[in-house]
């Protein structure tokens, strides 16, 4: 096993915890850090111990000798960061979603193929522990084959606070991209992964437009999703709405021989329970999650799979984020002409 030198683009919130998992690693050197504030930069160099820092991302790649890099930058820049470190042979770990649109998370894809390199996707809330719980009790089959499934996450007044997120132009779009790419991953997850076949959506922005200046996405989106395997998804995210909790996102799902309910208010609060009969009797039961994951075990499984050599690098091409890219387009394309439409193969 040899150490790698690793460079992070973006020194937000999400560079922060790429710069925690990478440190948490003993078999990897931070060797570079690429962002636009300089004080916020100059502290993660100092926290972080990191010998070299730029402020743009181009710079970073000309000048340093990297393995891998991360990018935790606005989303329209993931795709030209990870396309230009690919074509250098870096591994690339990129946060959710994978890319602004879906035409760019194929050219990452290609790239990635192309170079023989990792491409992976950050999606650290299926790693959580109540998240994994429910996904063990359906494997199981404690509740049978299902046929129906309710995600989503939600907020009352939660517009991300860095400004890029409102703005088409950066992020690619709204809740949907921001929220609803973490609950569309659980909940295929979930469900066995099946293919996704079609999608009816609508989105609105009735509220953002108010609190936000140049707020062109949307603060509300709606889905109805229909699954390869018979069953039927809904989801729906949102920024903004008038409704109870600022910050929740849950899954429910039915099944032949029971049913499950996972909510989560703040991250924090969480509740889980399964609905069943034995006996005719009702048996239902509140289940223990088990301990929560999250960047740090994202950025492992990221460095184990370059470790683990040039065999196992094809099966970390970003496929999963391209896959999840692809019905996100589908919901944005079925808002945008009112009428169902079959996703495109990612
Ligand atoms: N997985 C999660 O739970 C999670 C949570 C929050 C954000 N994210 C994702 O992380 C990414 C960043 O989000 P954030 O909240 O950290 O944003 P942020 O605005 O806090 O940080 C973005 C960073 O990108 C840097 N940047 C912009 N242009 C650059 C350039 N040309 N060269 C170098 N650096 C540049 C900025 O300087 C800034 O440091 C987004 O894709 C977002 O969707 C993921």
């Amino acid at each position: 096993m040899s150490t790698l030198k690793v460079g992070v683009v973006g020194a937000g919130w999400a560079g922060r915890q790429h710069l925690g998992g990478f440190a948490a690693r003993n078999d990897v050197e931070i060797v570079a850090l690429a962002g636009l504030e300089v004080d916020q930069v100059a502290a993660l160099k100092a926290e972080f111990g990191i010998p070299a820092t730029f402020p743009r991302w181009e710079q970073m790649l000309d000048e340093v000798e990297l393995d891998a890099i991360s990018i935790a930058t606005p989303t329209a820049l993931h795709a030209p960061v990870a396309i230009a470190a690919l074509e250098r042979g870096i591994h690339v770990l990129t946060e959710k979603p994978i890319a602004a649109s879906l035409a760019d998370a194929q050219s990452m894809v290609d790239a990635a193929r192309a170079a023989g390199r990792v491409l992976q996707v950050v999606f650290n809330h299926r790693l959580r522990g109540d998240i994994a719980e429910l996904a063990r009790i359906i494997a199981a089959g404690e509740i049978g084959e299902t046929y129906v499934a309710k995600a989503g996450w939600l907020r009352r007044a939660g517009i991300p606070e860095s400004g890029w997120f409102a703005k088409r132009e950066l992020s690619g779009g709204g809740p949907l991209l921001d929220l609803g790419v973490h609950v569309i991953d659980y909940a295929l997850r979930l469900l066995g992964e099946p293919d996704v076949l079609t999608v009816s959506a609508s989105t609105y922005a009735e509220l953002g437009t108010k609190v936000v200046e140049g707020f062109d996405v949307e603060d509300i989106a709606i889905a109805f999703v229909r699954l390869a395997n018979g069953t039927t998804l809904t989801l729906e995210t949102s920024w903004d709405a008038y409704r109870p909790n600022n910050n929740e996102f849950w899954m429910t799902v039915f099944g032949t021989e029971g049913g499950a309910e996972l909510r989560v208010i703040d991250y924090t609060e969480s509740e889980l329970k399964v609905f069943r009969t034995r006996d005719g009797v009702i048996d239902d039961y509140v289940a223990v999650p088990g301990p929560n994951g999250a960047h740090p075990e994202v950025i492992a499984e990221f460095v184990d799979a370059i470790q683990a050599g040039p065999l196992e690098w094809p099966a970390h091409d970003g496929s999963l984020g391209l896959r999840r890219a692809a019905v996100i387009d589908a919901c944005y394309r079925s808002a945008e002409s009112g009428h169902e439409v079959t996703v495109t193969a990612g």
